[in-house]
């Protein structure tokens, strides 16, 4: 069977008995800010099992896009394990129980897919007893083979009443596929069983450890792991030898130049590769950049595995991005996404791989030099705190360098490694503010069965008036809103957009009977418009009419950002190629900034491109048209999406001139000379290949203009030339700057000699063991490290055995340089002591070995002072008989 088929399949057969077929939410919750990563085909009706939900069905099936880390480490050595899998489903909200959902899945499986009845088994909550009849008096499997677990099998989530999380929860049967032979033993971790379906009963609102509420509504939540079906159904083991697989592992065999079989002594990580790569195509259509920080640090890991397999297998190159296309081949058909997506996968693939060659090949060299130095003591133990550094900064996984040292002798300090790792993960737990609750009601749900969703009329106009429908006080509905309270008000129908595809929210004032609420920023939640401000005047009521008025001056400076941003992206694709895929957005007043995938700084010709070609496309005024269109219609037009956004059936597409058409829900100008004009302000990096370009249009590219004019005409008054006659003043201005520090420095070591006998002169005279020793602590001008280098060993030439400290002084800093002979360091006085111990009073940094030393510090700190401490040190380290004789 193929997998459309057997996802239409599935789906079809539940709509049969009355399911209404529902999209795949996104793998990254859209309305759920306390999940990373959707992981289950009921993340997405969580309202629907507690009984407040408005989807107007009580039976939904789906097959549904979700992502685990849980079984990372399982992933290419089982046959089933996978982080990004398709998930099949039925839920019941409130409506069919136990007996509904046991019977149709034996029916799905054994009629519709005709597995012979024989090769299921099937497991029940231990104490379970309905599910158990049902299975065995109504479906008729011998009881031998109905198996009693406990809540770390039978449970849902595993475990939950122990452990949670917090939120719907039931027990639940699985049923298991099984590949044995009669009488074989088994067990479903070592891959006789394949558990094919879960069928979850959910009853319960778990509020608290062991503390289960029953739901008001009795719910069903099943799933299927789409790859194991569909491996059972042409009669492979493993999912990863089904076509959801096979292309792309035949694609990296071939870059690898290795014959690939599941036994392969490489096959793990070949098998890894695919997954890996597959999930991470799916994450960046997501919008998921790979980054340091929450879910773009889950997207990273998983990469990295990837690139070490890759080396592993003796791919010496960036290979990853050459996989994007295997697959779209697979999965392209079924979520087009992912060929949106396509050309900002391949760049952050490349980029990923690139950077991360870079940092193994860093960390390699680490971990030599540390073993080298435990073999060179004897010591047998790599500290936790390395393999931990290798593991966080390097990528290395503790397997990886377990292995190495193994191959020296050495073991790893696993304890102290996992201390690390659970500081770290507690660190990243706070930073990515992620709780990994099952459910979080937020003020929405209070009102979401009674309101209607905003209506937004603000396309064409910036008033309305329209009815105050909701009115928040922090996140709790409110009658009134009285003089200085802040809030947040549910319109029915609003001109004010909301923050959304970059574009910032707008501000204004709502007017009431008696008073004004003043708007400072507009956001939409589940399609509620959420005004925020404070009641500047006045007070409102639930109910009452209103005035709507946007600020029309900022809306317009927003629109002409906005429309600059869709003529970079077009000049971006004409001038630097068709890989720059919009990686990213901001929109707001006073400047735009656009991210997109390139892999190089954009050099400066590029830019005066990139500002002509805009600029030449403002000129032309042409107008901008927008039109709504199904989906299809619209990109076969040829209009830019957006990998990271989701789009409905019916699209918002707007086209400037000749050369861009996007999908966009964004407010423009009316024809492009609106925008006046576009200066781009900044060109720098966001991330590993991706760029950002920021712009200012309109009365904000005057402003900009007219501030650089006049700091250049300043600039070239102060420097007696024109405007146009700067840079050539400033290059020979900074050739003369270089002669004469060379000339000074010239100087300085010529004039060393005299120098050398003026600071001796302020030497002491310390006793040594063979004649007196002398201490000279002592500041000077320059902060050139060689010329005073110069000057110490003149001094040296003079002194006879001698220990010197001396500061050079310099606008940019302070230079150090210590210096001791051997009488000296046998009095006690170490050059490299003495310079740290400079350094350390000064804030600056620096060290060296007892005979010589050299360092730097910042200005700022009082010098005199610094060297004053210092002789004072010295003093009693001698008095104190310091000496290392
Ligand atoms: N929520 C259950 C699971 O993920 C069944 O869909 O296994």
């Amino acid at each position: 069977m193929k997998p459309d088929e057997l996802r239409e399949a599935y789906l079809s057969f539940f709509e049969s008995k009355g399911h209404t077929r529902y999209p795949s939410d996104s793998l990254v919750p859209e309305n759920d800010p306390t999940l990373l990563f959707t992981g289950a085909g009921m993340n997405q009706f969580k309202e629907m099992f507690l009984g407040i939900g408005n989807l107007p069905f009580s039976r939904a099936t789906t097959s549904q896009k979700c992502f685990r880390t849980g079984d990372l480490d399982n992933v290419g050595r089982t046959y089933y394990h996978q982080t990004f899998f398709e998930m099949l489903g039925n839920f019941s909200f409130g409506d069919y129980f136990k007996k509904e959902a046991i019977t149709w899945q034996w029916e799905f499986l054994t009629e519709v897919l005709k597995i012979p009845q024989e090769r299921l088994t099937v497991s029940v909550y231990k104490d379970d007893d309905e599910a158990f009849d049902i299975w065995h008096k109504d479906v008729g499997v011998p009881k031998d083979r109905i198996w009693r677990l406990g809540a770390k099998d039978n449970y849902w989530p595993a475990n939950a009443p122990e452990n949670g999380p917090n939120g719907p929860c039931g027990p639940c049967s699985e049923v298991f596929y099984d590949f044995g032979s009669p009488g074989e033993e088994g067990d479903p971790e070592a891959g006789r069983y394949s558990e094919i379906g879960n069928l979850v009963f959910t009853q319960y609102n778990r509020v608290g450890k062991n503390e289960l509420e029953p739901l008001a509504q009795k719910n069903i939540d099943t799933g299927m792991g789409f790859a194991r079906i569909l491996a059972v159904l042409n009669g492979v083991r493993s999912n990863f030898e089904t076509e959801l697989f096979l292309p792309i592992i035949r694609a990296i065999a071939k870059i690898a130049d290795v014959e690939y079989t599941y036994e392969h002594e490489f096959g793990q990580q070949v098998r890894r590769i695919a997954e890996h790569t597959r999930a991470a195509v799916f994450l960046i259509a997501a919008g998921v950049k790979p980054s340091n920080e929450g879910r773009g640090y889950v997207v990273r890991r998983i990469l990295r595995r990837a690139i070490r397999d890759g080396i592993a297998l003796g791919i010496e190159r960036p290979f990853l991005h050459e996989l994007v296309d295997a697959v779209l081949d697979v999965m392209g058909v079924a979520y087009p996404e992912i060929e949106t997506a396509a050309g900002a996968a391949r760049a952050f693939l490349k980029a990923e791989d690139e950077t991360f060659r870079a940092t193994y090949h860093t960390g390699i060299a680490l971990l030599e030099k540390e073993l080298a130095r435990l073999e060179a003591s004897g010591e047998k133990t790599l500290d936790g705190k390395t393999a931990f550094v290798l593991y966080d900064s390097h990528g290395f996984p503790l397997e990886l360098s377990e292995e190495i040292c193994r191959e020296r002798g050495i073991s790893v300090d696993r304890a102290a490694f996992d201390k690390h790792m659970a500081e770290q993960r507690e660190r990243s737990r706070e930073r990515s503010a992620m709780k990994g609750e099952v459910f979080v009601a937020t003020a929405i749900t209070a009102f979401k069965r009674d309101v209607a969703p905003t209506e937004f009329v603000g396309y064409g106009q910036t008033d309305a008036e329209s009815e105050a429908v909701v009115l928040l006080r922090a996140d709790e509905q409110a009658d009134r809103l009285d003089e200085g309270e802040e809030g947040r008000l549910v319109i029915k129908a609003t001109p004010f957009y909301a923050e959304s595809g970059g574009q910032v929210g707008d501000a204004g004032t709502i007017e009431t009977k008696n008073g004004v609420f003043r708007v400072t920023d507009t956001k939409k939640s589940e399609g509620y418009f959420l005004h925020s401000g404070v009641m500047e005047r006045g007070t409102i009521s639930r109910g009452e009419k209103v005035a709507l008025h946007v600020d029309g001056a900022r809306r317009a400076a927003i629109t002409r950002n906005h429309s600059v941003t869709h003529l970079l992206h077009a000049a971006l694709r004409a001038i630097l190629g068709t890989h720059v895929a919009q990686a990213g957005s901001m929109v707001g007043p006073d400047r735009m900034r656009f991210d997109f995938t390139h892999t190089q700084p954009v050099k400066r010709d590029e830019l005066r491109a990139l500002a002509e070609w805009v600029n030449a496309e403002i000129l032309k005024n042409s107008d901008v048209e927008t039109a709504e269109m199904p989906i299809a219609e619209a990109k076969a037009a040829g209009a830019m999406a957006l990998f990271g956004e989701k789009y409905s059936d019916v699209v918002r597409v707007v086209t400037i001139g000749e050369h861009s058409m996007e999908l966009c829900g964004g407010i423009h100008v009316g024809g492009s000379a609106e925008v006046g004009a576009g200066l781009i302000t900044q060109e720098t990096s966001v991330a590993a290949g991706v760029r950002r370009i920021e712009m200012v249009t309109g009365g904000g590219a005057v402003t900009l203009a007219n501030a650089r004019e006049g700091a250049l005409l300043e600039l070239a008054a102060s420097l007696k030339t024109n405007v146009d006659s700067l840079a050539p003043r400033v290059t020979s201005l900074q050739q003369e700057i270089r002669e004469l520090k060379k000339a000074d420095q010239q100087r300085r070591r010529e004039s060393g000699g005299e120098v050398a006998e003026q600071l001796l002169k302020s030497a002491v005279s310390v006793p040594g063991d063979s004649g007196d020793v002398k201490l000279l602590v002592a500041a000077v001008d320059g902060d050139d490290v060689p010329t005073l280098q110069a000057l110490a060993d003149e001094v040296r030439k003079r002194a006879g055995e001698c220990a010197l400290m001396l500061a050079g002084r310099g606008e940019s800093g302070t230079a150090l340089v210590a210096s001791a002979t051997d009488g000296a360091i046998r009095a006690g006085l170490r050059a490299g002591d003495m310079l740290k111990d400079l350094a350390g009073r000064l804030g600056g940094k620096g060290g060296g070995r007892p005979q010589t030393a050299q360092g730097r510090a910042p200005v700022g700190v009082d010098l005199d002072e610094a060297l004053d401490g210092l002789r004072n040190t010295l003093q009693n380290t001698i008095s104190g008989g310091g000496s290392s004789r």
